[in-house]
């Protein structure tokens, strides 16, 4: 799955990619299938960041002296590799940011806050990430706008018909998820930016899940905000990154107050500089952007569509496993889904499911997921979400659906 223009012929296909990720040496038993709340890290971000921190640390933009200076160049070599990554012509569409979380944030604060006004209403999906809820619910709350909701069809799909109904002259803002971290249902986003666009209502992508596999190119998708995190493509934490298109960049204000960002400080008043660099006051994660470029560079090496196919055949696997046991309640379309599965077991609650696969080495995620409304809509409080990344294995598929029919025989 890496391309053999890039890589050695011996390191391309799933087992040169297992090898890639340290972790899987330390715990070969191992069967990591919780890649929606955090992929695994690759050897060259990992041994890029050593070599930073050992030999090239020092902090950007403000010294002169070489390794400054090197850091500098680095940095900013790093927001034209972002740039390129998501099809962005301008590296000055870029922001770093901690994550998908504050550059929503940031959208939220920096920009929308200062459009709207009551009576004007925003629209979410109810398949959000509370980090794509929350701040705008916050921002309806404290301006008298509402918080309009796209509910789900009854094959589980967004509702296109009442996308299309919510979204009036009053509509401030689309903010969309573009695969959900729930169900997997991957949203035809396309679509959705037209259907905004048709009434000129700017729309936000938020690609955490998608960031990694995915073809994220801004300028077809035509969205004029896009997020995702460093830590959900193979890049360290606490680090992600922020894509507004070049109409709406004069308007985003800084988010913090710091230095950095100023082009002018008096006693009276201070003077910023234009985004993307007024979004990085203080000392910025310069270590982490690094190491977000050395994700990407990976990322390059592999052949995405390949890997797409490699992570729905173990998807299909893994239906194909539920399927066979009694009392298994499987949410989302099969077929429209990404790597990620969600479901319950009839008696059994998903922590508990989630503790005894963890005996067997098997690592999976029991709880909301940070979407408690989609699950409230669904009338549950919590699943048990398997996520598939490149390394995953079909026998760690098996290994699954084994255990949890081990679990069944234990609790029956
Ligand atoms: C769809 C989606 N959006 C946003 C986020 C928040 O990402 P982060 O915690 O990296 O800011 C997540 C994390 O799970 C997610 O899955």
């Amino acid at each position: 799955m890496l391309t053999s223009e890039n890589a050695p012929a011996a390191q391309t296909g799933l087992s040169a990619i297992r090898k890639r990720f340290p972790i899987f040496q330390e715990y070969p038993e191992l069967a990591y299938l919780d890649n929606a709340a955090t992929t695994q890290r690759v050897d060259t971000v990992i041994d890029d960041l050593d070599t930073f921190h050992r030999k090239r640390n020092a902090t950007v933009h403000r010294g002169v002296y070489t390794l400054s200076a090197e850091a500098t160049r680095s940095f900013e070599d790093a927001r034209a590799k972002v740039a390129r990554f998501l099809g962005a012509n301008d590296p000055e569409t870029i922001a770093f940011t901690r994550g998908t979380t504050e550059s929503i944030n940031i959208v939220a604060s920096s920009f929308l806050k200062r459009r709207i006004r009551p009576g004007d209403n925003i629209v979410i999906s109810i398949m959000e990430h509370h980090a794509n809820f929350i701040p705008w619910q916050m921002l309806c709350q404290e301006n008298g706008a509402e918080l309009r909701i796209v509910p789900l069809s009854e094959n589980g799909d967004l509702d296109l018909k009442s996308l299309g109904e919510l979204m009036d002259p009053r509509t401030r803002l689309l903010s969309v998820t573009h695969i959900s971290n729930t169900l997997g249902t991957v949203n035809p986003v396309d679509d959705m930016i037209a259907m905004a666009h048709r009434k000129d209502i700017p729309v936000l992508i938020d690609a955490a899940q998608s960031a990694a596999l995915y073809s994220l190119d801004v300028s077809k998708l035509n969205c004029d905000f896009l997020a995702f995190s460093a830590h959900k493509a193979f890049g360290p934490f606490g680090v992600g990154a922020l894509y507004v298109r070049d109409r709406y960049k004069a308007e985003m204000k800084p988010y913090t107050w710091g230095g950095g960002i100023v082009k002018n400080v008096t006693t009276i008043q201070t003077d910023f500089r234009p985004y993307p660099y007024n979004m990085d006051s203080g000392t910025p994660n310069v270590s982490g952007v690094l190491g977000l470029s050395s994700a990407l560079d990976f990322i390059h090496q592999l052949d995405r569509e390949e890997c797409r196919r490699h992570v729905r055949e173990l998807s299909s696997r893994c239906h194909k496993g539920l399927a066979g046991l009694k009392g298994v309640r499987v949410l989302g379309d099969p077929e429209k889904a990404s790597g990620i599965i969600s479901f319950c077991l009839d008696e059994i609650h998903p922590h508990d499911v989630a503790s005894f696969l963890n005996e067997d080495n098997i690592a999976v995620r029991a709880g909301m997921h940070c979407t408690q409304p989609l699950l409230t809509s669904l009338g549950l409080t919590a699943t048990v979400r398997v996520s598939f990344s490149i390394y995953n294995t079909p026998d760690e598929v098996d290994r699954l659906v084994y255990s949890l029919k081990e679990l069944k025989k234990f609790w029956e």
